[in-house]
């Protein structure tokens, strides 16, 4: 994996291959994308999560496709080098494959992502097809898929028997003859996750899939302890909940007590001029 320099598709390849593990983000802003790409993040994923975390929906469906380019070009400008994954919202690829076709290519054109994600299956193979001929890479997101929470009634694990783990793995199988460049596999049990990465040759990213994926992603909300009940798979590796409440309540007393602004906060005037309210 290159330490430095851009990272691409055919670096998540061979991380499939060397077996060094992936570490991806959800990012939504320039500012985090900057500190995400000086830290090491490698690969970055536009979630349509920005829905939840974002605009405080309770689902990732009213999120538009417009938003999304909006948010995820900040993000190419603050991490230019990662391997940026923009997520395709809900009702952007549904209709039919051209309507697919269609704002895929408005997300690459106007946001400069290097892959797209499409939660799929295998009646959607043609749009993957067409979209794999066109040269862009598609991230298909199997097991939960949380667009489909109304059919599903709720978000909860996927592939827990058997039965459930073979319709899984034929579907990747499918996909990955249709031409999709690499997983996402979201909330399923490890033996899932070690099926699909013996039946295929495409590299696999977990949400919540076990140790056995190529590399990892989470929600950065979550990660950084934002989100009052993340996911249990989550690594919560900050407390910027308390780091934030903490200073926003710092700033709400200097003001009450006027020790803000202070000498240093306040522009002189001009060198020479009165001072017209004296
Ligand atoms: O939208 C999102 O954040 C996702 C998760 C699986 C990471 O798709």
């Amino acid at each position: 994996m290159p330490a430095t320099g851009k990272f691409t598709m055919k670096d998540l390849r061979s991380a499939r291959q060397s077996g060094q593990k992936v570490a991806m983000l959800t990012c939504y802003d320039f500012t985090t994308a900057r500190l995400m790409e000086e830290a090491g993040v490698r690969t970055i994923l536009v979630g349509d999560s920005a829905s939840n975390v974002i605009l405080g929906n309770a689902t990732t469906l009213p999120i538009r496709l417009d938003f999304l380019i909006e948010l995820t070009a900040a993000v190419r400008r603050g991490a230019p080098n990662a391997l940026l994954i923009a997520d395709m919202p809900f009702g952007s690829y549904q209709r039919s494959s051209a309507q697919g076709v269609k704002n895929v290519c408005r997300m690459v054109q106007l946001s400069g992502c290097d892959c797209v994600k499409l939660e799929l299956t295998v009646r959607q193979t043609p749009l993957v097809s067409r979209l794999a001929d066109g040269g862009v890479p598609v991230m298909v997101h199997l097991g939960l898929r949380p667009q489909t929470v109304s059919l599903l009634g709720g978000y909860r694990a996927q592939a827990r028997t058997p039965h459930e783990i073979d319709q899984l793995v034929a579907d990747a199988m499918v996909l990955e003859k249709a031409g999709a460049a690499t997983i996402l596999l979201e909330a399923v049990p490890p033996a899932a996750a070690r099926a699909i990465i013996a039946a295929t040759a495409l590299p696999v990213i977990g949400c919540g899939a076990g140790p056995d994926c190529h590399g990892h992603v989470v929600v950065v909300h979550d990660c950084l302890g934002l989100t009052s009940n993340p996911p249990r798979f989550v690594p919560v590796l900050a407390d910027m909940a308390g780091a934030y409440k903490n200073a926003f309540a710092d700033y709400v007393h200097r003001v009450a007590d006027g020790r803000y602004p202070a000498a240093q906060h306040v522009y002189e005037m001009a060198a020479g001029a009165a001072d017209p309210s004296k």
